[in-house]
């Protein structure tokens, strides 16, 4: 979280760095602050609130300087205020810091600091940065940047520029937290993400744990400060980025969200594209798994946060009952403290669009530790969950800009199945009943995404009925019970309607009891072998007088049971209803909060891409 921005070139630095700023919003937005190098002096500017603050306060201002650094955040020391924004900067206003992620030893440097006279004027651990840079600096920043990194602990991203070098910014990165160089012709770019660079060049160089980076217009100097001498510096690798400037642009939609949403049937394509042939019944995956890795595996174990848990949840059900190989799931924050049993042969796939959440991250790596082969579903390119992957696969969504996840989970599902079709065919090369059918299916699901999206007004009604309500409930058996919960928790993250979503065979152990003629129950009934069953539990909630919305495939039966209005789907494969089902509840989130007038594409509280613990 918290988004980092540079530029060195021959144009004026700050409409570069609010532009990329905006881009980069998703990130946090709780403050955001720059500071422009010229001829000596610093230009700062900062404030709480988001980047349109920031620029608001700027206003006509004419800010001359061709190198600068920017940054919107995501407050974790200190609360959200203009005092505690970045950038921050030494006792003598010399060296301004911009910095994502977390210092965990910045007390004792703290304190360290100011007995030695060091002048703190925020609550920041960033601060500690800024003045540590301002001891060890003897007129080389690169240098001074490589010892002071030396000393933290923690995992960061940060960009430092020094009004006596005008000509350079310093970038490091500790640990995970990602930070990509831009590079182009005569003019150099850093940023905490893709999106941010996209308009100026698709060439980059992805920084690793320990490197700096000296930037320059005409040139880049990487080397390492956990290497000794420190100083030595390597060539890097150049990566070429495939997406385009376009695919990070709102276009006429009014928020992103809805456009991501709207991207859905073509994720799906081009998630699919050229890995599935269904005449020779194969998948082909690039540089995967082994058939041996494949076939020895004992059990699979998927790791994830938050909507990409709830893809994981899908593939379990999947996984265990089309497969029958023993799998389980766990949210990232628990696996990695839990002492989990690793076996050699055991496979972990971490699911993360961003490629880069904290918790996904020591997961997989706890994992790797113990022996596991880890393969990553993301949708980012060179992220880091993608580097360390012993077989990455990406699932082609584009850029997600939405704080809030909708494509890259239905890009999500549709990794998980070609990686169920992927196992299939080493593990059950005489095919199988439940195998042929998903892989005959597969293509058609755009069109039938596509559908849903055709006509969304029924939902947009629903909708204005929902926003009213205090609570809502999401509940569904099986394959339908992790989208009830991914439906819930997209409309609680954007509309901040409290909402929960259950398993519907639990609900009488408990839950029941919130039930009331104010809280509207969203009930999924797409699987056939358990339809009866959810049949009864409908009937349990209505009741006790509370609303039924049911979400049902065409050409359900028993119709005269189910309460109206009702969200139906296109008719499918029942293994396949996730991809479809979840789609409508997207929807109905978005539709819900923009009832409410709320901030859809960047909710209170939260940020995209959890690069802290
Ligand atoms: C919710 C949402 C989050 C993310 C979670 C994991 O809409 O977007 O719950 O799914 O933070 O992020 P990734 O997939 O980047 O690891």
């Amino acid at each position: 979280m918290c988004g980092i921005v540079g530029y060195v070139g021959p144009r004026q630095a700050l409409s570069i760095l609010l532009q990329n700023l905006n881009l980069l919003t998703y990130r946090g937005y709780d403050s955001a602050g720059v500071v422009v190098s010229h001829n000596g002096t610093l230009y700062i500017e900062k404030t709480a609130g988001k980047v349109s603050a920031l620029e608001a306060l700027i206003g006509e201002t004419e800010v001359e300087g061709h190198v600068g650094i920017g940054h919107t955040r995501w407050a974790t020391h200190g609360p959200p205020t203009t005092l505690n924004a970045h950038p921050h900067t030494d006792c003598q206003g010399r060296i301004a810091v911009v910095h994502n992620g977390i210092i965990e030893n910045y007390y004792v440097l703290r304190q360290e600091l100011l007995s030695q006279g060091h002048k703190f004027t925020s609550e920041t651990d960033t601060e500690v940065l800024a003045h540590l840079i301002e001891a060890y600096y003897q007129g080389d920043l690169g240098a001074a940047v490589r010892r002071a990194m030396q000393r933290v602990r923690g995992a960061m991203a940060m960009v430092v520029l020094h009004s006596g070098e005008p000509d350079k910014i310093v970038a490091a990165k500790l640990d995970t937290p990602p930070l990509i160089v831009g590079l182009g012709q005569r003019e150099n770019f850093v940023a905490s993400d893709i999106p941010a660079l996209l308009k100026y060049t698709n060439k980059v160089y992805i920084l690793e744990d320990g490197e700096v980076a000296e930037i320059t217009r005409d040139g880049v100097r990487v080397s390492s400060f956990l290497e000794r001498p420190s100083r030595r510096v390597y060539q890097k690798q150049v990566t070429v980025i495939e997406w385009t400037p376009d695919m990070a642009e709102q276009g006429s939609y009014a928020h992103y969200m809805l456009k991501e949403i709207h991207e859905q049937p073509t994720t799906i394509q081009d998630t699919l594209r050229g890995r599935l042939d269904e005449p020779a019944r194969r998948v082909y995956l690039e540089n995967f798994l082994s058939p041996q890795q494949v076939q020895n595996a004992h059990r699979i174990t998927f790791v994830a946060c938050g909507t990409a848990y709830h893809a994981a949840l899908v593939a379990k059900y999947l996984f265990e009952q089309v497969l029958r190989i023993p799998t389980e799931v766990d949210v990232g924050s628990e696996y990695r403290y839990r002492y989990p049993i690793v076996e050699n042969e055991d496979i972990v796939v971490a699911i993360s669009q961003s490629g880069e959440t904290a918790d996904t991250i020591a997961s997989a790596r706890e994992a790797q530790s113990q022996g596991a082969t880890i393969v990553a579903i993301t949708n980012v390119v060179g992220s880091t969950i993608s580097r360390m992957a012993d077989a990455p696969l990406y699932i082609r969504a584009g850029p997600e800009i939405a704080v809030a996840s909708t494509k890259a989970f239905v890009g999500q599902l549709i990794g998980i199945y070609l990686l169920l079709l992927y196992f299939g065919q080493f593990r059950r090369p005489q095919g199988s009943p439940a195998l042929q059918q998903i892989l005959a299916e597969l293509p058609h699901l755009a069109a039938k995404a596509q559908r849903i999206l055709d006509d969304t007004a029924p939902i947009e009604r629903l909708a204005q009925e929902i926003s009213r309500s205090k609570a809502c409930f999401f509940i569904g058996r099986h394959l339908d019970e992790p989208i009830a919960r991914e439906g819930s928790l997209k409309l609680k993250e954007i509309s901040y309607i409290h909402s929960q979503g259950y398993a519907a065979g639990e609900l009488k152990h408990g839950t029941l009891a919130l039930m009331e003629r104010e809280t509207p129950v969203v009930a999924l009934a797409t699987q056939e072998n358990l339809y009866e069953k959810m049949l009864s539990n409908i009937q349990e909630v209505l009741a006790r007088s509370a609303p039924v919305i049911p979400l049902i495939q065409e050409h359900s039966s028993n119709l005269e049971v189910l309460p109206e209005p009702r969200i139906v789907i296109p008719r499918t494969n029942d293994y396949l209803a996730p991809v479809l089902s979840v789609i409508p509840l997207q929807l109905l989130a978005y539709y819900c909060a923009v009832a409410l007038d709320r901030d859809v594409d960047q909710p209170r509280n939260l940020a995209k891409s959890v690069t802290v613990e």
